[in-house]
């Protein structure tokens, strides 16, 4: 049997019968041993599992830069900065005198994605931390935050719609096989409620990325977060997709269903961001919502659109960026 079974094994019995899917996630994406982004991953992009915008494009390294340079920040902490590609694009378009006057800080929490970064990076004057919370520390909570496709990559609880109400998915391990199992749980926040869904319907909420982001709110006084990523609001999120969003990625082959839990560590696990918790989680936390647009229309904003290929117009309508402001 392998580390990553013997594992969720123990697991399983410690928890009692089941493993619920986000903490499955949270042991395949992240377990220190054998999780997919503390071990297995090399890189982000043509040569790795899956490719990213940042990875395909350069339009997001001009929108993001001149965004910052609009600004004018002395701080910019990009949080999960992948192969550091869009790093090393982004600081090469703020141009010397920003450069000069602006400290580029990356969060990384993947070992070897980080030394990816500090390879491509080599000659930039970046500075690494393991945490939002060290990074604010050193800025004295006075930055502006920016990801790309970071919420997608937390782990997320998984719920569906039953003739007796919601229902949190478990999986349940016998003999190396995975089932599905539901069960009756207490609904997080999530704006994914406040619709009608037919029975049978699946929706994915990223709840820990909220636990994640009130841990370190209180360590930061001013500044706006730029957050990018594949997703809709609430509303729309789920038209036409009974069985939710949720999938994974290995050699650039799309897993779905089941095979999404087999070989755990193995693959990227990701589902689509819900962007009305998102602003809503922000709005609780003190932040004002500055833009809540499509990435293709923040792109316009910037001026950052004149040589985007045509199956990137389409995906812009994909993809979303909300922009958030913390006021001291
Ligand atoms: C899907 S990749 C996106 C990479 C890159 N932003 C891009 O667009 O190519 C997610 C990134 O977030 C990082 N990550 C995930 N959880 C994190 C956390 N809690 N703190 C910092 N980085 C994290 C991963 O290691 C990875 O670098």
């Amino acid at each position: 049997m392998s580390n990553a079974g013997a594992y969720l094994l123990d697991l399983q019995e410690k928890l009692g019968g089941t493993v619920p899917a986000e903490r499955f996630m949270q042991e395949a994406l992240y377990n220190p041993a054998f999780g997919y982004y503390s071990s297995r991953i090399r890189t982000v992009g043509r040569r790795g599992d899956f490719s990213t915008w940042a990875t395909l494009d350069s339009s997001l390294s001009l929108g993001i830069a001149t965004w910052i340079k609009k600004e004018t920040p002395r701080h910019v902490i990009e949080i999960g900065a992948g192969n550091g590609e869009l790093a090393k694009d982004v600081l090469r378009r703020l141009g010397w005198w920003t450069r000069l006057r602006t400290t580029y800080h990356i969060v990384e929490i993947s070992a070897p994605l980080r030394a990816k970064q500090m390879e491509r990076l080599r000659g930039f004057r970046v500075v690494w931390h393991d945490s939002v919370e060290d990074a604010l520390q050193s800025t004295n909570g006075h930055a502006h935050i920016f990801s790309n496709e970071l919420p997608d990559a937390f782990p997320c609880r998984i719920f569906q719609k039953t003739e007796g109400g919601w229902m949190e998915l478990h999986l349940h391990i016998v003999d190396g096989k995975i089932s599905e199992q539901l069960v009756s749980a207490t609904l997080p926040e999530s704006s994914i409620f406040d619709h009608p869904h037919p029975i049978g319907q699946r929706v994915e909420i990223h709840e820990s990325y909220r636990r994640w982001q009130e841990a370190w709110a209180p360590h930061w006084m001013s500044g706006a977060i730029l957050t990018i990523d594949y997703g809709e609001l609430s509303k729309k999120l789920y038209h036409r997709r009974p069985a939710g969003s949720l999938r994974g990625y290995a050699v650039q082959q799309r897993l779905s269903g089941n095979d999404v839990f087999k070989n755990p560590g193995f693959c990227d696990i990701t589902a689509d961001v819900n962007f009305t918790d998102l602003e809503k989680w922000g709005t609780n936390l003190g932040w004002s919502v500055e833009t809540s647009s499509t990435l293709l229309a923040f792109l316009k904003e910037q001026g950052a659109t004149a040589s985007l290929p045509m199956p990137f117009l389409e995906a812009g309508e994909a993809f979303r960026v909300l922009i958030q402001r913390r006021s001291n």
